[in-house]
């Protein structure tokens, strides 16, 4: 049966990346070995590495604007830990943005580094918008944002504005839309989304804000060293990179963050009419705000939950539980996800 997947991560894959990627689990470029039991040191897999960071430069059209594309582990929950240890100075201050459960967890992260304001929340609101009234202190060493919100399924449309580093955490939207990658002094973003299988994280970063904190910074926790050892200091995560790498291919195949964006604008605003049209349905969050990439939704009339869920069960549509603290319904519609599948699901809708 075809399957309708609306995962919110791990997540959709284009079907010709998965088909190459087990294809090297058993025989990778032609050698008769398997990619996952080679050396790391190989030609063959530096080649992976080395194409797989160089796409993504290109991609977000950052080549030649003094950054590094880091291949780490430990997840975007990492990242909440290493960006404070890199950019916080001792005695200095970062300011926060909280749009939800990730930013909170990142706030959490940095606190035990040093100063941390949370300088505008949604939190009132059960997140479900983009706090735009703030003003951000002077004093700042870096703002931290979470462009994309999976869980309560909120954007960042425009980004704020400072004199101080900016950094964002991409995980559940990076690649989707055209942005101006360069306004970001580090963007970070686990791999189970728009790239790969989780196992590692995407970390981009200007390579002339580093090394400035005066804080000694254990060697797995610093993008330093990271950078000067190409995203190789310890053994990669390497089929996450090699399917990453193919991703990336794909996208660049396609035409690009240009191309892409377009069909995701497409796709969204197919379910998006749906929701505001059908008065069975109704978003879970204020129109402007609204994610391209998540969509959450709840029925109007809980009595048809039961229905509704066999319906979508029954048409081989798969992940669109939506999280507990929201409830209701999430449509995770990431890169790979095809059109047809989104109509699929709007076409259940009506039928409701
Ligand atoms: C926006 C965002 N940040 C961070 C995370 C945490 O990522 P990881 O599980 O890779 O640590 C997630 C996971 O879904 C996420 O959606």
């Amino acid at each position: 049966m075809k399957k309708h997947n609306f995962s919110a991560g791990p997540s959709i894959l284009p079907q010709e990346v998965l088909k190459k990627a087990s294809e090297a689990v058993v025989n990778f470029n032609n050698s008769d070995l398997s990619l996952i039991e080679i050396s790391h040191r190989s030609p063959d897999f530096v080649d992976v590495m080395e194409k797989a960071r160089a796409l993504v430069l290109e991609l977000l059209d950052l080549n030649d604007k003094g950054y590094a594309a880091l291949f780490l582990q430990g997840g975007a929950s990492l990242e909440f830990l290493m960006c404070p240890y890199n950019l916080l100075k001792e005695n200095g201050k970062a300011a926060y943005i909280n749009t939800g459960t990730w930013s909170s967890k990142s706030i959490k992260e940095a606190q035990l580094i040093g100063n941390v304001e949370e300088i505008a929340s949604s939190k009132d609101k059960n997140f479900n918008y983009i706090p735009k009234d703030y003003n951000i202190p002077k004093d700042i060493d870096y703002l931290h944002c979470t462009s994309n919100n999976t869980i309560y399924g909120t954007q960042f449309k425009k980004f704020p504005i400072t004199d101080a580093l900016l950094v964002c955490d991409m995980s559940s939207d990076i690649f989707s839309r055209k942005l101006d990658f360069s306004q970001f002094d580090l963007i970070y973003a686990g791999a189970q989304k728009n790239m790969g299988p989780a196992g590692t994280t995407l970390v981009v970063v200007k390579e002339a804000i580093l090394g400035k904190t005066g804080r000694n910074i254990p060697s797995m926790l610093d993008y330093q060293i990271h950078i000067s050892k190409d995203s190789m200091y310890n053994t990669p995560a390497v089929f996450p990179v090699y399917v990453s790498m193919l991703t990336l291919q794909w996208l660049k195949d396609l035409g690009g963050i240009a191309a892409i964006e377009k069909k995701n604008i497409a796709k969204a605003e197919l379910l998006y009419s749906e929701i505001d049209n059908n008065p069975f349905f109704k978003g879970a969050t204020v129109k402007e705000d609204r994610s391209n990439m998540n969509v959450t939704f709840l029925l109007t009339d809980n009595s048809k939950k039961e229905i509704f869920d066999q319906m979508c069960k029954d048409a081989g549509i798969n992940g669109i539980k939506g999280h507990r603290s929201v409830g209701g319904y999430r449509a995770s519609i990431y890169n790979a996800m095809p059109i047809e599948s989104v109509q699929v699901l709007v076409d259940l809708m009506q039928k409701l």
